[in-house]
């Protein structure tokens, strides 16, 4: 059932440890799925949007336990921060789901004990590495490194075995690879995509879904059991990648699924692009159409790390937003991101030269050029161009069609900083249409005022489609350029309505245009950076 003839749009987030405080990474993963889910609304997609967090795991328990507080009293008021920050930083999500909310819960004990009943999960036994210092299995491979010994403590790793329930992963490698190499944008970027099937090719094992519960701990009762055997409870990975249904699985939303992108960290690819698909392929549901992880941020160069203590955390990047503006941070976390294969680094030198150059002087500079030059000329008046649509060489109906063909490519590829550079090229070309045409020199001579007045009808009509187009990264920025240029409608859900040259909504000679202060003001490259 569709509850709109628009086409649908379903993106999500991981969904973030309860234990943990908000940081540039989770802020990350949210920002990559706003910035996308905003440009689909203004392409005219009813976007659904999901994150929230994962709850279930022991040291939520133990923590809780050493706080003296409940589990899940502790998960909810770290919930709270995530929502918060998400809040703060302006994220548009129509959802946040907590795995320890009964509509989860639900529906992981059927989608369980679905997979039951065909048998892809079954009773067997797991024999592996356990290091009781630290209270978990270590693969064998880390064993091996470690000489048998705890990686962490280096105390000797002991043989056990269990009993386990397993999912039946062995029997889904060749449909798999066969759906892998059937859709080419199932994983994204290529470089995700050629490990993942380098890994399957080496071959696939059976995977526990489910650990034993043990009375002597304080997580003995907190997690999911599983349907069948109330002694076991179901493994946090397999409780979490279900948000993904558990959250639309319902008659009013079921119609957003199958999802359009998985955004994710490259860490947990595995479990995104190989676990999760074949669990959906032995439920008969149909796979999401995208993985797409990004990789890591490093800060000066370094990993961060929580014992260098260099994490951006969440006071770090409000302390950004406060002395930049929030958008400032937006840009340069979408634009300079690790959006491709490869990591990126948040350094101070590269944000300040970032801002300087495609915000201050860039977009900023434009529009108060623009908007002074309006002012002084023509009272703060939009100009009349006349039916005027091309000056010199400057087409501007081509030029907006070759850039919005450009964005739209780039959204079919989920290459957001494709997108946004595309749409920043407008104002770009604005800045070189001032400098060609030099409107400033010919308003010497009045006779050349309806020159000036179409120039500059241009220049403000083409900023007026570059803010619009670039509202998914930088939104309180882009009200206030449209804001300035007269805009004050909402923006349309449409991309022919936003592209239309002087159309139905654009910019309509008469109206008031303001100055403003700089939107962007420059960065000193030598002042310390903000700390929270
Ligand atoms: N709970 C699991 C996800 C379950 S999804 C069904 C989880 N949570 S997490 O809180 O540890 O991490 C969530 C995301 O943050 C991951 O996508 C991870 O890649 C991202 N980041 C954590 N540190 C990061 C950086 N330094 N840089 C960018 N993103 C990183 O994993």
């Amino acid at each position: 059932m569709t509850t709109t003839d628009r086409p649908e749009y379903y993106i999500t987030t991981p969904i973030y440890y309860v234990n943990d405080a908000p940081h540039i990474g989770h802020c990350y993963s949210t920002l990559v799925a706003d910035v996308a889910a905003r440009f689909h609304r203004l392409a005219g997609k009813d976007v659904f949007f999901l994150t929230g967090t994962d709850e279930h795991a022991d040291r939520v328990a133990t923590t809780a336990a050493e706080r003296g507080l409940t589990p899940i009293q502790w998960a909810t008021q770290n919930a709270e921060a995530f929502k918060n920050a998400f809040e703060s930083l302006g994220f548009t999500h129509a959802d946040f789901i907590r795995t320890t909310e009964d509509r989860h819960t639900e529906k992981v004990t059927q989608y369980i004990a679905a997979l039951e009943s065909t048998g892809d999960i079954y009773l067997g036994d797991y024999v592996g590495w356990y290091d009781t210092s630290q209270d978990e299995y270590v693969t064998e491979n880390t064993a091996r490194e470690n000489d048998y010994k705890s990686p962490v403590t280096g105390k000797p790793l002991e043989k056990r075995t269990e009993q386990n329930y397993f999912f039946r992963l062995s029997k889904y490698e060749k449909a798999l690879l066969d759906h892998i190499e059937a859709n080419p944008s199932f994983i994204l970027p290529a470089a995700r995509r050629n490990e993942v099937v380098g890994r399957i090719k080496q071959g696939l094992q059976d995977v526990p879904v489910s650990r034993a519960v043990d009375p002597s701990t304080p997580y003995a009762d907190w997690g999911i059991k599983m349907p069948s055997d109330p002694n076991h409870r179901v493994y946090i990975w397999i409780d979490a990648l279900f948000n993904y249904r558990s959250a639309i699985d319902t008659p009013d939303r079921n119609h957003y699924w199958p999802a359009d992108v998985h955004v994710i960290g490259k860490d947990i690819l595995w479990f995104h692009a190989v676990i999760w698909p074949a669990m959906l392929m032995a439920l008969s549901i149909d796979l999401p159409k995208c993985i797409y992880a990004h990789s890591w941020w490093i800060r000066e160069g370094r990993k961060m790390s929580k014992s260098l203590g260099n994490f951006i955390d969440f006071p770090t990047m409000q302390a950004y937003a406060n002395e930049y503006a929030l958008d400032t941070l937006k840009y340069f976390l979408i634009t300079n991101g690790p959006a491709s294969g490869t990591d990126a680094d948040f350094a101070h030198a590269k944000f300040v030269e970032v801002a300087n150059a495609d915000l201050a002087n860039g977009i900023g500079n434009a529009v108060s050029r623009v908007t002074n030059m309006i002012n002084k000329y023509f009272d703060g008046k939009c100009p009349d161009p006349n039916g005027i649509t091309q000056h010199e060489s400057y087409n501007w109906p081509e030029i907006i069609n070759k850039q919005r063909a450009q964005v739209e490519d780039a959204l079919a590829k989920f290459d957001l900083p494709g997108a946004v550079r595309a749409a920043l090229e407008i104002s770009n070309q604005v800045d070189a249409y001032i400098h060609h045409t030099a409107p400033f020199k010919l308003a010497k001579d009045e006779a050349n005022l309806p020159t000036v007045a179409a120039i500059l009808y241009h220049c403000a009509e083409a900023l007026r489609i570059s803010a619009t187009l670039l509202s998914p990264a930088i939104p309180e920025k882009a009200r206030d350029i449209l804001a300035r240029l007269g805009v004050t409608d909402p923006i349309p859900n449409s991309l022919d309505a936003i592209c239309a040259w002087a159309g139905a909504g654009g910019l309509k000679p008469g109206d008031h245009m303001t100055k403003g202060d700089a939107l962007f003001p420059r960065i000193d490259p030598d002042a310390e950076p903000p700390v929270a």
